[in-house]
């Protein structure tokens, strides 16, 4: 008999957040919503041209603030799985939206930054944001303009909570990516520190992304991520 799932690491992608009508990144144009990412991706982009930064990360929060946008069942589903499950769970999200607290995550580790939050270059503290960010915005802290950025985890950046999400990985027994390319790195290498620790891993998935998980489950996230979770329950009783 198997033994009863301890403890879960989720990782989620853009493809969790497409149908709540956010684009995912690699799009056939490898534009990332009409722009090149070593403009809009990266630190030298923001060096280069602050305005374009600054306005393109306006558009990104306008729009996951716009009515429209809400979370699907995919994002509650985890939401509802997380409450339940009476293991470990930690969701780890590539996603810079804020669809899986809307939709009730607690334990949430945004490793490439949130869109809703702006830091300073001087001190490092972050702060809340809801509307536009401009040259002239004042900072919370040092009061003086030209000194916030968007709290994102650029291209040649170190993503957030590592240490954390390293042991997840090392003590996991299943691992589970939905909605990722996997194409950035260290996100991609996940399911093999966690193959390492002797997880089971799955990728949940519209289409096959070539690598190397123990399962594959294809379809659309709202359809298979309620189900797939639900199963666990349902089997762990
Ligand atoms: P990608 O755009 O690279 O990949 C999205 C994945 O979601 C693809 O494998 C699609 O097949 C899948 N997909 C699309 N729609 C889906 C649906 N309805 N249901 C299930 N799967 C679906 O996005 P990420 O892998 O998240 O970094 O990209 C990783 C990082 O690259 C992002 O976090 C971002 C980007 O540069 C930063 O912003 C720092």
């Amino acid at each position: 008999m198997r033994k009863p799932l301890q403890s879960i690491v989720v990782l989620t992608g853009a493809g969790i957040s497409a149908e709540s009508g956010i684009q995912t990144f690699r799009a056939a144009d490898g534009l990332w919503e009409n722009h090149r990412v070593d403009e809009v991706a990266t630190p030298e982009g923001f060096e280069r041209n602050p305005p374009l930064v600054y306005e393109f990360y306006n558009q990104r929060r306008r729009q996951i603030l716009s009515p429209e946008i809400r979370p699907n069942p995919a994002h509650s589903a985890l939401a509802k799985f997380e409450h339940d499950f009476l293991g470990n769970f930690v969701l780890i999200t590539q996603n810079i939206d804020n669809l899986h607290e809307r939709a009730g995550s607690k334990k949430l580790l945004h490793m490439h930054g949130e869109i809703l939050k702006m830091r300073c270059l001087n001190s490092k503290l972050v702060f809340d944001i809801r509307e536009d960010l401009v040259f002239e915005t004042e900072c919370r802290c040092c009061r003086s303009p030209g000194n916030l950025r968007p709290h994102i985890v650029w291209f040649g950046e170190m993503p957030l909570h590592m240490h954390e999400i390293n042991l997840a990985l090392k003590g996991c027994d299943l691992f589970v990516a939905i909605g990722t390319s996997g194409n950035v790195y260290p996100a991609s290498g996940f399911y093999q520190s966690a193959k390492i620790a002797r997880a089971h891993t799955v990728e949940l998935n519209l289409e096959v992304t070539g690598s190397g998980f123990d399962e594959h489950v294809y379809g659309k996230a709202s359809e298979i991520v309620p189900a797939f979770f639900e199963g666990i329950l349902s089997s762990s009783g």
